[in-house]
C-alpha cells in the first residue's frame, strides 16, 4: 500500500462546507485585505491558544522578523541565539530583521535546543533568544524564560511547528510576549499557501505588531514607522477558520499515530526513538535510523514517503557563515542531521497505513542485517 508523507484530501473533505460558507461571505463582502475573515480568525485563534491576541501575517519567517523588530532588535550588533536544528527559515527571519545570528546545540535525546548549551554560548552582544518548539514538542521554555530574565534578553518563541501545544498546562504566551506561527500547508494548522501569525498576551505589543505588518500604518494612508507589508490574506483566513475547530481533534489523531509508531518500532534494530512529552502535538514523527539514506530509498521503492527535517545543521548553511561556527562545534545537531528520518503522519491517517510504514521499516532492517551483517 503506498503511503504518502502527508495527505490533504481528507482535511479538505472534512471542511468543505465551512470553507464554502466563509468564501461566500468574502465574495459578498469583497474586502480582500485585512477584512472580517482575518479579524474573526485572529479572535478565534487567540481563543484556541488561550491568549489575548493573535496578529495574522504573511508567513512564519515574517512573524519572527516582526517580533524582533517590535522588540527593537534590528542591528547587526545585536546577536540572536537559536537552535542549530530547525528549518532554515527560523534563521532567515533573524537576518531579515537585520540582527546577527548564533546557534546552540540540541539535547541528543529530544533534539530540542539545550538550555544549558544556550546559556554557555551567550555573550555581550546577545540580545534575544529564539528557542524552537521542534516537531511539535514544546522545548524547555520554562528554562529559557528564566535565562532570558536573568540575562535581560528578549525571548521569542518559534512555534511554527506547534499549533495548539502548551507547556504543562500554560499557554506559550505565559512565557514571553512573542510567539511566532507559520501556516505553511503541511503544518498542524496550515492554509493553502503562505500564512503566519504572532500570538501575544500584551495589548501594546499587539498594537505595535499590527502597525509593523501593515507598512507602519494605523488603518489610514499615513505611515508612522518603517514596517513591512506582511498581512495574512482574507482567502487564507477562510480556510484557516474552517480548519481551526478541528485542530484539537487533528492533534489528537497525530498523537495516536505517533503512539502507534512508538509501539511498533521501539524494539526495531537500527531504529532509535526520540523522546517527547505529553505536551507534544506531534507535527512530525522523527526517528534516528542507521543507514538513514538507504532506509529512505528502500521506503521510497515501496511507495512510502519519508522526509528529512533537516539534513544540514544551521551553522553549516553558507547563508549563516557569519556565525563563524564550524563543523564539530555543534556535535549533537550535526550527528542528528545524519540520522533523522520523518515518517508519514497526518490527520485522518489510517492506522493500517502506519502499520504498513512500520512493517516496511522492520523489513528493511531484517534484510540489511541478514545480507550485510
Ligand atoms: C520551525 C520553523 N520556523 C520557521 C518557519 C518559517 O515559516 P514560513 O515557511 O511560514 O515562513 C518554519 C516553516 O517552514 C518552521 O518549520
Amino acid at each position: 500500500m503506498p503511503v504518502p508523507i502527508v495527505n490533504f484530501r481528507p482535511i479538505l473533505e472534512a471542511t468543505e462546507l465551512a470553507v464554502a460558507k466563509n468564501l461566500q461571505q468574502l465574495m459578498d463582502r469583497q474586502w480582500f485585505i485585512l477584512g472580517e475573515q482575518v479579524r474573526s480568525f485572529e479572535h478565534e485563534f487567540a481563543a484556541t491558544l488561550n491568549t489575548a491576541e493573535t496578529i495574522g501575517v504573511g508567513n512564519g519567517t515574517d512573524a519572527i522578523q516582526l517580533c524582533l523588530r517590535a522588540a527593537g532588535i534590528a542591528s547587526s550588533k545585536q546577536e540572536v541565539l537559536t537552535t542549530a536544528l530547525t528549518a532554515p527559515f527560523s534563521g532567515i527571519g533573524i537576518l531579515a530583521a537585520g540582527a546577527s545570528i548564533r546557534f546552540a546545540d540540541v539535547n541528543p535525546r529530544t533534539l530540542q535546543i539545550d538550555p544549558d548549551d544556550a546559556g554557555n554560548r551567550l555573550r555581550k552582544s546577545s540580545a534575544a533568544l529564539i528557542p524552537v518548539h521542534l516537531y511539535g514538542q514544546p522545548c524547555s521554555i520554562d528554562r529559557f524564560s528564566r535565562l532570558a530574565r536573568d540575562r535581560k534578553l528578549t525571548l521569542i518563541q518559534d512555534a511554527c511547528q506547534a499549533h495548539g501545544a502548551s507547556f504543562r498546562g500554560k499557554p506559550f504566551t505565559a512565557f514571553s510576549p512573542y510567539v511566532a506561527y507559520s501556516f505553511y500547508p503541511t503544518k498542524n494548522l496550515g492554509c493553502l499557501g503562505d500564512g503566519g501569525a504572532i500570538a501575544t498576551s500584551r495589548k501594546p505589543v499587539a498594537k505595535l505588531l499590527r502597525e509593523l505588518r501593515d507598512g507602519g500604518r494605523r488603518g489610514g494612508q499615513v505611515t508612522y514607522r518603517p514596517g513591512i507589508n506582511s498581512r495574512l490574506d482574507e482567502l487564507h483566513a477562510c480556510y484557516l477558520r474552517a480548519f481551526l475547530p478541528h485542530l484539537a481533534e487533528w492533534n489528537g489523531h497525530r498523537r495516536a499515530i505517533a503512539a502507534f509508531y512508538d509501539q511498533a518500532l521501539h524494539d526495531c534494530p537500527g531504529v532509535q526513538l526520540i523522546e517527547r512529552t505529553e505536551d507534544s502535538v506531534c507535527h512530525l514523527y522523527v526517528i534516528r535510523a542507521a543507514k538513514r539514506d538507504k532506509l529512505r530509498a528502500f521506503l521510497s521503492s515501496k511507495g512510502v514517503g519519508a522526509g528529512i527535517h533537516y539534513p544540514v545543521p544551521m551553522h553549516l548553511h553558507p547563508t549563516f557563515a557569519a556565525a563563524r561556527q564550524k563543523k564539530g562545534d555543534l556535535p549533537h545537531a550535526e550527528r542528528a542531521c545524519r540520522e533523522i528520518l520523518s515518517l508519514p503522519i497526518w490527520p485522518y491517517m489510517p492506522q493500517s497505513a502506519a502499520r504498513e510504514v512500520a512493517e516496511r521499516v522492520r523489513e528493511y532492517y531484517r534484510g540489511s542485517t541478514r545480507h550485510k551483517g
